[in-house]
């Protein structure tokens, strides 16, 4: 199934709520989070006191992008806030099987994240742990950055695995992801997509999600 999670990131904060409501009108599946501590990534947004606040606006999932150095210090604080699904970097100082143990010992789904630097093959060990891995298609810390195509061989490689060891992990990716990007996303195996800019910038969102959804329903082939 095709699932549409707009990225919060583009979104007006001084209404933060109200968009987080807006979006699953609009007919969001998920609601992205983008969490930054300036560290991780050179960008800082909001922690988990905002989540929270904004945690009663939607009944929607709460997917929550951990860009910070240690999420496994901090996993409790967002799944306190509310977070269905807690993803965090391979990158991260953290150790990841801890992390993962400790973010599913707290009723939160756990996905792992890869910067374009790093090989899929890193998240295979974690694999039959996880609920999704999320491949970014720009370098993390900010929206509105391009689409990088050539991320795609590491989408099809993981579907690929994922299919061969029977087992139903979502393939995330972020970054860029638009009407002109998410159909070779998903016929390279990814059911999961994140959408900042595109969502936000477009004069109707609603019919921009259900494009979306259709485009990428459409080219996925696995
Ligand atoms: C980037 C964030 C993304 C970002 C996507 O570090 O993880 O979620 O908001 O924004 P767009 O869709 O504009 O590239
Ligand atoms: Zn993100």
């Amino acid at each position: 199934m095709m699932k549409i999670a707009p990225s919060m990131l583009s979104c007006d904060f001084a209404r933060f709520g109200e968009e987080t409501a807006r979006m699953e009108r609009e007919g969001a599946d998920l609601i992205h989070m983008d969490v930054m501590d300036a560290h991780f990534v050179p960008n800082l947004t909001f922690g988990a006191p905002i989540i929270k606040a904004v945690r009663k606006y939607s009944a929607l999932p709460f997917d929550v992008h951990l860009m910070i150095s240690d999420p496994l210090k901090y996993a409790e604080d967002f799944a306190k806030a509310g977070a269905d699904i807690i993803t965090f970097h391979i990158e991260s100082d953290s150790p990841v099987e801890e992390t993962i143990n400790k973010i599913k010992s707290l009723g939160v789904k756990a996905a792992l994240s890869v910067k374009p630097k790093t090989s899929v093959e890193e998240v295979f060990p974690y694999l039959d742990m996880l609920d999704m891995v999320l491949i970014m298609t720009v370098e993390p810390g900010f929206g509105g950055q391009s689409f990088m195509a050539d991320m795609m061989p590491k989408v099809k490689k993981l579907r690929e695995e994922i299919n061969r060891r029977g087992l139903n992990v979502d393939i995330q990716v972020d970054g860029g992801i638009s009407d002109k990007t998410i159909a070779v996303a998903a016929q390279n195996g990814a059911n999961v997509f994140v959408a900042g800019s595109a969502v936000f910038a477009a004069p109707d969102s609603a019919q921009m999600i259900e494009k979306l959804r259709t485009l990428a329903a459409e080219a996925y082939n696995f």
